[in-house]
């Protein structure tokens, strides 16, 4: 009995705190279960801060993101105070916006926001590789929440690991797939990857892969030979220029 007594005794100590002073932040769209303004790129977000009741309207008013203060109007800081993010970017996920008094930085409140995206991939591409050459094949998997599966075809099934000489990797923001030694039989053909995203679906792009013959390469060494003789030739001109310079300077 007692302790019921202490801990509602507690509550209503604690509710008198939180909503007697400082300031309170009212947001579109609302703050989730979590505690998170769940929003998409592109979007608006409006947050909306404002003094407590016992505190007096002219009190004034200070925004910070990420510990940054936030540069507002001076009509936008006494008794209430509004700041809009938009659009939301990929910076804003994770952002914590804190409205507190100027005069008191313990009066305060903060949320913060998820920016949720699907992974940028559509259209296509014609890619073209010589014979025998590096084929590399790149597709940007950034999402957020991130993508569950990457999948690469080509002509429509599976690329097979094992046989073709296809290395699949996948880093945090992209997917590559590479082949080493390019064979038009083997390689040549329409690839699509297929990034999933849980929340949005499966997003592909489609690569149309064309071999060509295998060009002979510049004979390398024959050049290098025939510009050291240029480079030589000119440094001579210059070393016997210097000396009549030289000559000159003495005279
Ligand atoms: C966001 O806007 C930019 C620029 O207008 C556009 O290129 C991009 O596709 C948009 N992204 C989403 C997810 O709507
Ligand atoms: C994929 O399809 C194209 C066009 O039909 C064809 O030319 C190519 O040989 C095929 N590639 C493989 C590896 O089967």
């Amino acid at each position: 009995m007692k302790l019921i007594f202490r801990t509602s005794l507690l509550h209503l100590l604690l509710y008198c705190v939180t909503h007697t002073v400082g300031v309170d932040i009212k947001t579109d769209p609302p703050v989730d279960g979590e505690g998170l303004i769940q929003t998409e790129l592109n979007n608006t977000v409006s947050l909306k801060c404002t003094v407590g009741a016992d505190t007096p309207n002219d009190e004034e008013l200070v925004w910070l993101r990420d510990g940054m203060t936030v540069n507002l109007k001076e009509e936008n800081k006494k008794g209430a105070s509004s700041v809009c993010v938009s659009p939301v970017i990929y910076d804003d996920n994770e952002a914590t916006f804190t409205c507190q008094l100027k005069r008191d930085a313990t009066h305060k409140a903060s949320v913060t926001l998820r920016v949720t995206y699907p992974p940028e991939l559509s259209g296509s591409e014609e890619v073209t590789v010589e014979e025998e050459s590096t084929l590399v094949l790149t597709c940007d998997i950034w999402a957020n929440p991130p993508v569950s599966t990457v999948e690469w075809t080509r002509n429509g099934s599976m690329v097979d690991l094992f046989e073709g000489g296809f290395v699949v990797t996948i880093g945090g923001s992209t997917s590559q797939l590479t082949v080493s030694k390019v064979e038009r039989s083997l390689h040549e053909g329409t690839y699509m990857c297929t990034a999933k995203s849980p929340k949005y679906g499966p997003y592909s792009k489609t690569f149309y892969v064309t071999a060509t013959d295998k060009t002979i390469k510049f004979p390398l060494m024959p050049t290098i030979a025939a510009i050291v003789v240029v480079v030589l030739t000119a440094l001579l001109a210059v070393v016997s220029r210097w000396k009549k310079i030289v000559k000159c300077f003495k005279k």
